[in-house]
């Protein structure tokens, strides 16, 4: 986002408050934002909270007196990186597929040459409605990207679709529309976080992996242009509608999607935190709680990089959590289970690793090491899809 230049269009529907919180966002990221809105939208949220917010004037009439914006449509149209509508009116999204261009956003969206993206919010019955669905698809037709909406209730009170997509989904979805597409026709398996183990139908076990490592990589592969298979027990909302999240409990579960997974992709990243050991049953029924201790015989679970079989050319890449001989240790991995490169991650530290929005990693292959600087798991995602290409151009 660092840099570029956005023109964030806020057309009169209910969820126009939110488009605050988007611009906000977006300068944060080190974006430039011109706020554009309709009239319509100003009786919902007020010009001042994105002039505030963008630090830039607010564009709405056309026919301003004095004509401060002459032939702003033009000069803002081609600037832009990106032309994003949030929230788009059922309105808005028939002007632009009828090239109709009565206001300034509508005047502008005709005019640009950047990328436009919309994200529709309206009752349910304006979204179901045959001619808004019309619309949206000839917008589709012609490349204009058409977020879809999330399902819940509406400020109507009525339930369905047409709320507005998160604002978290909507900056992914604007992350991916401007990255790089260094990916793209390239699909890849990405595990992330922990798997667990049922003692009975109460009692679980688990570890302390929260996936954020794994759910970055996923993020940044698809926002590179990757169709990623992200196999997980949980899944953060906001990427959800752009990976194929396959849901799993335990580590069996995850070596039986890892290998289907395989079958066509390019490659595995594996930043999961799968159970080496389970119970060695489940038992049907509550276990009852006695005065005695409670002796548990764990079993091990499969090792799925030693046992998933992989095809010639794909690309492996495994995660070494150590605490003790990082090195020595992830070189002993990456040796044993033929991996590509290890992910070295030193865990004694709290200031990174499990939980953390920041790692120090060290890659590992078998004839040396990259020690990466401190960063953001985000930037760590980066490097590991950097090297993921670098190791595909010498298979
Ligand atoms: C309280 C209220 C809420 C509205 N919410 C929406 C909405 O969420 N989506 C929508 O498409 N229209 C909504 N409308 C209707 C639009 O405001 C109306 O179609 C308007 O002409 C849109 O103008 P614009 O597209 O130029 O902003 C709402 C109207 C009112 C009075």
């Amino acid at each position: 986002m660092k840099g570029k230049n956005i023109v964030l269009g806020v057309t009169g529907g209910i969820a126009a408050y939110k488009a605050a919180d988007l611009c906000s966002r977006l300068i944060k990221a080190g974006a430039h934002v011109d706020v554009v809105m309709t009239k319509h939208a100003t009786a919902f949220i007020q010009p001042l909270t994105f002039q505030t917010l963008s630090g830039n004037p607010v564009i709405i009439e056309q026919f301003e007196t004095p004509i401060k914006w002459e032939l702003a449509h033009i000069s803002l149209s081609q600037k832009a990186d990106l032309f994003v509508i949030v929230p788009a009116t059922a309105n808005m999204i028939g002007k632009m597929a009828n090239g109709i261009a009565d206001d300034f956003l509508s005047t502008a969206l005709l005019a640009t040459t950047a990328p436009v993206m919309v994200a529709p919010a309206m009752n349910t019955k304006m979204f179901e409605h045959l001619a808004v669905q019309e619309n949206m698809e000839t917008l589709r037709r012609r490349g204009v990207f058409v977020l879809e909406t999330a399902e819940g209730r509406l400020a109507c009170g009525d339930i369905g679709k047409g709320k507005l997509l998160d604002v978290e989904a909507i900056l992914f979805a604007m992350k991916k529309s401007l990255a790089k597409a260094d990916f793209s026709g390239l699909s890849l398996t990405i595990t992330a976080g922990p798997t667990a183990a049922a003692l009975d139908p109460v009692r679980l076990i688990t570890n302390r992996s929260t996936g954020k490592m794994g759910f970055e990589l996923a993020k940044q592969a698809s926002q590179r242009g990757a169709k990623v298979d992200l196999i997980a027990r949980t899944c953060p909302k906001s990427i959800q509608p752009f990976v194929n999240w396959m849901p799993i409990e335990t580590t069996s579960d995850m070596a039986e999607a890892v290998a289907n997974s395989l079958q066509q992709t390019d490659g595995l990243i594996m930043a999961a935190a799968p159970l080496d050991y389970q119970p060695i049953r489940v038992e049907k029924e509550k276990i009852k709680k006695t005065n005695d201790d409670w002796q548990l015989t764990l079993v091990r679970t499969v090792d799925i990089l030693r046992t998933t079989p992989r095809k010639e050319g794909q690309v492996v890449i495994g995660f070494a959590a150590e605490s003790q001989n990082l090195i020595e240790n992830a070189k002993k991995k990456c040796k044993e289970k033929a991996l590509d490169l290890v992910v070295a991650n030193d865990i004694s530290r709290a200031d990174i690793g499990f939980g953390s929005e920041e790692n120090q990693v060290v890659l590992v292959d078998l004839n040396r090491e990259e020690a990466l600087p401190k960063m953001t798991k985000s930037s760590v995602a980066d490097c590991i899809l950097d090297r993921f290409l670098r190791i595909r151009e010498t298979k």
